[in-house]
């Protein structure tokens, strides 16, 4: 292996410590930060995270508000309880777990959440901040890599970044905070041309396509700094979207799958409940 791992686990372990700390001392001036996680169905996957959420929200000593409906409750029924959410005090952060079952919009209910308490950074307010470079509440999965981008590089000023993925959740705010730190940056996803060429000139690829290990060894610079934000279960366990075994003996680092981007993911939303608790109190 001559890639140095990019540790995800201990990076968000470090940063909930940090929170933590922040926690306490608005405990003493009697606040609370909440966080509200809206799960609507029963998909695994996301019962797992919503799971994992309401505990490390506790950990840090926040509230955690967990809102369970049935998969077949009415669109009405759910806007009604983000808009009490809304109206609640207690409650300084909402999320509603995606994806939402066939019969919601997702637009219009994600945009039906305050903005200011909208810690995902979906609402399209959100999205049009740190699009015009103003001051937003940053998608959690982004914000994590670019935390562990800055921490490995320092300066992203100049870089060649490539972001396989043109999600709403991932690839576009990806672009948008890589942009900010004046990277020169491309997205490119499943109708890209030539997309290992295309990847072998990125001094940072961002691999965010759920697809198992299509990323290969020599589809990377050398030295490059790769983040893999795939999770896909596979007969094997948990794998990547890049082929880390590959990968490790070209790329200068690389985050692991998982203990890469997942733990930071869930750090990040709690810094955004800090975020969105201290613009109320500050
Ligand atoms: N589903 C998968 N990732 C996410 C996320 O970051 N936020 C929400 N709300 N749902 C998701």
């Amino acid at each position: 292996m001559t890639a140095t791992l990019i540790d995800g686990k201990a990076f968000a372990a470090n940063l909930r410590t940090r929170i933590a700390t922040e926690v306490a001392g608005l405990k003493d001036q009697g606040i609370v930060p909440g966080l509200a996680v809206v799960l609507v169905g029963e998909d695994p996957a996301s019962q797992v995270y919503v799971r994992s959420k309401g505990r490390m929200t506790r950990e840090v000593g926040m509230n955690s508000y967990e809102h369970k409906l049935p998969a077949d409750t009415p669109q009405d029924a759910l806007l009604a309880l983000i808009d009490q959410l809304n109206e609640d005090p207690a409650v300084n952060g909402i999320l509603v777990q995606l994806p939402l079952p066939k019969h919601m919009d997702e637009a219009l209910v994600i945009n039906a959440i305050d903005p200011a308490k909208d810690v995902d950074g979906f609402n399209v307010l959100n999205v049009g901040l740190l699009a015009t470079g103003q001051k937003a509440m940053v998608p959690c999965t982004p914000l994590g890599c670019l935390m562990m981008l800055r921490d490995h590089l320092g300066s992203l000023s100049g870089k060649r970044a490539v972001i396989i993925g043109r999600s709403n959740i991932v690839g576009k705010p990806m672009a948008q905070l890589l942009l900010r730190d004046s990277a020169t940056v491309t997205i490119a996803h499943s109708r890209t041309d030539n997309l290992p060429e295309l990847c072998r000139q990125a001094d940072i690829l961002v691999a965010a396509v759920g697809h198992p290990r299509m990323v290969q060894g020599d589809w990377i610079k050398p030295g490059a700094t790769v983040i893999d934000v795939g999770i896909n279960r596979t007969d094997d366990g948990l794998v990547g979207d890049v082929d880390f075994d590959a990968a490790k003996e070209i790329a200068g680092a690389i985050t692991p799958v998982p203990g890469g981007v997942g733990p930071m993911t869930i750090a990040c939303l709690l810094a955004n409940t800090l975020t969105a608790t201290a613009r109320v109190y500050g």
